[in-house]
């Protein structure tokens, strides 16, 4: 979603900003601009722009700016109002002496709106941002940290902030509530972002800023106050953070590179989480007796991770025999959840700052439910939110389409069911012994399967013209069959759905024709018969079978177009393998559609807004 980057230094800012904001594209956007105040007039200017962030460079190159040191930026990601040139951000005041940058959504903006104009505020956009900038005119009494923090008094909804002024042209201004935002400590420069990636090639010093607080930024100083004027000493981090993490690397696209990355991020997992046959799960912070009395268990989560928490439920029930309901974070706390104190929460996301993910928490909290939280990104609200945290140690995950992240999300989810099997007897202890041994195995299996992309790549070439796939999985891969689905209609826009194979004849078989391809995941299992059966009834309608097979499976070949395989694992693991070639179908697809695989359209990466 939209993306902020400010700068106060003695460097150029134009070029700081633009690099900064490339570095967010990732987060999905559809226009760009930047305010800067002037080195030598003190008056402040701004370029905006619609589109990629190359036509504000060019904009930037033809009608050029004053030299400046101090600025701010943004990325829109248009919620109210076309994302054209008027709504992009930064927006002015009526005086044009105060620039604002916006994340978040502003709910009471059509009251705050109407207050303005009868005060005599021109509008000039359709977004919920631009009252930011007259609210904070209309407090404004020569002291612009003032004037913001009197101003977003009056802001329902989420924001993260950045404000500079002409009057005070040695200042940034940053506030959050809701919407992440940090400050980058340089030497002799100064730096807000609204996540690390942005700055991390300037700075490794970061203060995440907190809901309800307000920053003063100047070159040599970061002065942090609460909404109600306390000073407080911010906690400044280092963050540990490979620069090249945020690189291609060689690879055409970070997704592909991320689908590359998944070997290493399982094996770092288990070598971080597995000592021996004992699992580790720090971070958690509930003792043994805690994780013995839950009753039940809700996993919240959006998108891919939500899917994750299908497979976690597939697993927690039969490992550890304890209820679990898996719930798009966005209906949670619409459906009034039967939560107590006997309820345990696990909130899956990448991001860590979802808003709907993080609704859904503070709605369970409220109710006396224990959170933890399966996460990636260091520090995120969702981390201070939870009351443990498995962090996934995944690394920057660029492609909006989540990959290894998944692979994380899950694996720490069998990580925690083994764990939590420790307190029953629904399985025997060789059984988990078993498991863990051959989750050990995972890692390099998936040498084998990244072997198969040119087999996929080329499957993928043969199918594209299709113009609907279906998804069939069954048991602990219908999440799968979803999750294939979703890869595929995120980054190609071609109309997929993903099905628990049984249900197909209850709908489903109705598209099928010999216009339709049908990606079956036939692994072996106790459902692989079952399976079978369903692919001929595919084919009996002149449907195309793409089928993800066990290595050795000859009768499969029979029954399908296509056959990619995977190797042999215990069936409960299946999903951390079938899941790289269905990455893999969904990347090749996009490629050879000319897709923008990295930011397919009206995507964001981090969804801060419900
Ligand atoms: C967005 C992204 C998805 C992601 C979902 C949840 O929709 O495009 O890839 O799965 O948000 O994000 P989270 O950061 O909470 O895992």
């Amino acid at each position: 979603m939209c993306g902020i980057i400010g700068y106060i230094g003695s460097k150029q800012a134009i070029p700081v900003l633009l690099d900064g904001l490339k570095k967010l594209e990732y987060r999905g956007y559809d226009s760009s601009g930047v305010g800067i105040v002037c080195s030598s007039t003190h008056k402040l200017d701004l370029r905006k722009m619609h589109g990629k962030i190359h036509n504000l460079e060019k904009l930037i190159k033809d009608k050029p700016v004053g030299q400046s040191s101090v600025g701010i930026s943004h990325t829109r990601w248009a919620t109210h109002g076309a994302p054209n040139k008027v709504n992009a951000h930064p927006h002015f005041d009526c005086s044009k002496k105060i620039l604002v940058v916006h994340n978040g959504i502003i709910e009471n903006y059509e009251d705050l709106k109407r207050t303005l104009i009868q005060k005599g505020h021109k509008f000039v956009s359709e977004t919920d941002t631009e009252v930011i900038s007259h609210l904070i005119e209309q407090n404004y009494n020569g002291d612009i940290f003032e004037a913001v923090k009197k101003g977003i008094r009056h802001l329902r909804g989420a924001f993260a902030l950045g404000v500079i002024c002409s009057d005070d042209p040695e200042k940034l201004v940053a506030a959050r509530v809701g919407s992440p935002l940090i400050v980058g400590i340089g030497n002799g420069e100064n730096f807000i972002a609204s996540d690390v990636p942005a700055i991390i090639d300037k700075t490794k010093k970061i203060i995440y800023l907190k809901d309800g607080e307000i920053a003063t930024i100047t070159r040599q100083e970061v002065l942090v106050h609460t909404f109600a004027g306390k000073q407080v000493k911010p906690k400044v981090n280092i963050v540990k953070f490979d620069v090249d993490a945020v690189k291609k690397q060689g690879y055409a696209h970070f997704m592909l590179k991320e689908i590359h990355e998944q070997p290493e991020v399982l094996a770092k997992i288990i070598k971080e989480r597995i000592h021996g046959n004992r699992i580790s799960l720090d971070g958690l912070k509930l003792t043994e007796k805690q994780l013995k009395a839950f009753k039940n268990i809700y996993i919240v989560a959006c998108g891919t991770a939500y899917h994750a928490g299908l497979v976690g439920k597939y697993v927690i029930e039969k490992l550890a025999s304890i209820p679990v309901s898996v719930d798009a974070a966005s209906e949670f706390r619409y459906r009034d959840p039967i939560i107590d104190n006997k309820t345990l929460i696990i909130a899956i996301s990448q991001s860590g700052e979802t808003a709907d993910t993080l609704a859904a928490v503070r709605e369970a909290r409220s109710k006396g439910a224990k959170i933890i939280s399966i996460c990636n990104v260091v520090g995120s609200s969702l981390s201070r939110d939870s009351d443990g945290i498995l962090y996934t140690h995944a690394g920057p995950e660029i492609g909006v389409a989540s990959t290894k992240a998944y692979i994380a999300q899950i694996a720490m989810l069998y990580l925690l069911a083994l764990k939590l099997s420790s307190h029953t007897d629904k399985i025997s202890e060789r059984a988990r012994l078993e498991i863990i041994k051959e989750l050990k195995t995972i890692p390099s299996l998936y040498k084998d399967i990244l072997k198969t992309k040119g087999l996929i790549s080329k499957i993928a070439k043969k199918n594209s013209h299709f113009g609907c796939f279906l998804f069939l999985g069954r048991n602990i891969n219908y999440p799968s069959a979803l999750e294939g689905a979703l890869k595929l209609k995120e980054i190609s826009y071609i109309p997929a759905e993903g099905y628990a194979a049984g249900e197909m004849k209850h709908g489903p078989i109705a598209l099928i024709d010999e216009y339709r391809a049908v990606v079956c995941i036939a692994v072996q299992s106790p459902t692989y018969e079952k399976m079978i059966s369903n692919i001929q009834e595919i084919r009996a309608r002149k449907g195309k079978i793409i089928a993800i097979a066990t290595q050795g499976d000859q009768t499969i070949k029979k029954h399908s177009n296509h056959v990619v395989y995977v190797p042999r694992t215990l069936d409960l693991l299946t999903p951390l393998l079938v899941a790289l070639p269905l990455q893999l179908f969904a990347y090749y697809v996009s490629v050879g559609l000319g897709c923008d695989v990295d930011q397919p359209r009206n995507l964001a990466k981090s969804v801060t807004v419900e």
